[in-house]
């Protein structure tokens, strides 16, 4: 079976809406077809300030909003990348194989350190998307299932792959991004032309995973939507409508087509009062599973050392390799 690897940060309270369509709702799909290996990047959240406290709790949350998501741990390895510490050992080579205008040119930099001033952006923030190429290659996937936000860091990751292969020799599978087109990026709720973000400026954009129907309800009858009052899907000049429109196709399964069919002659409230529902049904069940799971933490961490497990096993055996390659004496 060909593989996939992918993970969400655990940097806020919850995932989001986007988080859900645009990456987790993928993954559930995928593993049912491929080797799965889905993770908790730890060490990418702490590239900016956390609370030690906030960090453990959250990274717990996301673990568990993963499994109350679909991600199915009979099927697919789930772990947190801390307790890999090969992830590290492989981004150290990476970081030398990686030049500096490169990394430079990375745009998730320029943006985060723009907003925190360059002389307060940490080293670990400059060299995050190596440290993804390492999470990636140490396990030698095909498919990397993610946004269309991070299709620049899937880019990074196939040029290390081949630049060591051909540097050494043949070592690594060379990723692609695995991005669904239509799904692949979800819209802030208030402000339809910023992609919906745990950093946004208000709370009233955001969908959470873990918020009640009410609120669920309340924002998305309240989500910006454009002039005129055609239901009719068209990004340009139509984003907010265009929005819920995907929200509504990727959780019922309906075309874009067929949702334009369905809603015409009918005013923007009736399709809001619609996905608040669908919307509000999804995710549901997704927030009471999530809370059982978080319930009882000792047998959540115990299903995460399970996980870890597995995924030293064949992160190890790369790790091995390519220490040998790059002419480091073995240990005895
Ligand atoms: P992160 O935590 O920012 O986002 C997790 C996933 O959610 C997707 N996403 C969205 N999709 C649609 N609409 C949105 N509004 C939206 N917001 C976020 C992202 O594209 C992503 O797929 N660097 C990664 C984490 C990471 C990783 C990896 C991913 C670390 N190592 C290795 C894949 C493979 C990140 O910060 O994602």
């Amino acid at each position: 079976r060909a593989r996939i690897l992918s993970g969400m940060q655990p940097s806020a309270d919850s995932l989001h809406l986007g988080n859900y369509l645009g990456a987790l709702l993928n993954w559930v799909r995928m593993q049912e077809e491929y080797d799965a290996f889905f993770f908790i990047p730890d060490l990418h959240a702490i590239t900016v300030p956390q609370d030690p406290e906030i960090l453990a709790r959250r990274t717990r949350v996301t673990a568990a909003q993963y499994i109350a998501g679909g991600v199915d741990v009979e099927k697919s390895t789930l772990f947190v990348q801390s307790h890999v510490p090969e992830h590290t050992q492989l981004a150290w080579v990476f970081n030398c194989l990686t030049g500096f205008g490169e990394a430079s040119r990375m745009t998730q930099f320029k943006d985060k350190s723009q907003k925190q001033g360059t002389d307060s952006a940490s080293v670990g923030l400059f060299t995050y998307p190596i440290l993804q190429a390492a999470d990636i290659l140490l396990y030698n996937p095909q498919f990397v299932p993610v946004g269309e936000d991070q299709r620049q860091h899937v880019e990074l990751s196939r040029d290390l792959a081949q630049r060591f292969n051909s540097r050494f020799s043949e070592t690594f599978v060379v990723p692609q991004p695995a991005i669904q087109k239509d799904t692949a990026k979800i819209y802030d709720l208030q402000n339809p032309t910023a992609k919906m973000s745990k950093s946004a400026q208000s709370p009233a954009g955001l969908i959470n995973l873990l918020d009640d129907a009410k609120t669920i309800a309340k924002r998305i009858k309240s989500a910006v939507t454009d002039d005129g009052t055609e239901i009719r899907f068209d990004r340009e000049n139509k984003p907010g409508v265009s929005n819920l429109l995907t929200i509504h196709s990727v959780i019922t399964g309906h075309t874009v087509d067929e949702l334009e069919e369905q809603y015409q002659g009918k005013m923007y409230g009736h399709l809001k009062v619609d996905l608040a529902e669908i919307v509000v049904d999804r995710l549901g069940p997704i927030k009471s599973r999530a809370e059982e799971l978080l319930a009882d933490p000792a047998e959540l961490d115990r299903l995460l050392a399970v996980g870890a497990q597995k995924a030293r096993d064949i992160a190890a055996e790369t790790v091995e390799q390519v220490y040998r390659k790059v002419g480091f004496l073995p240990a005895l």
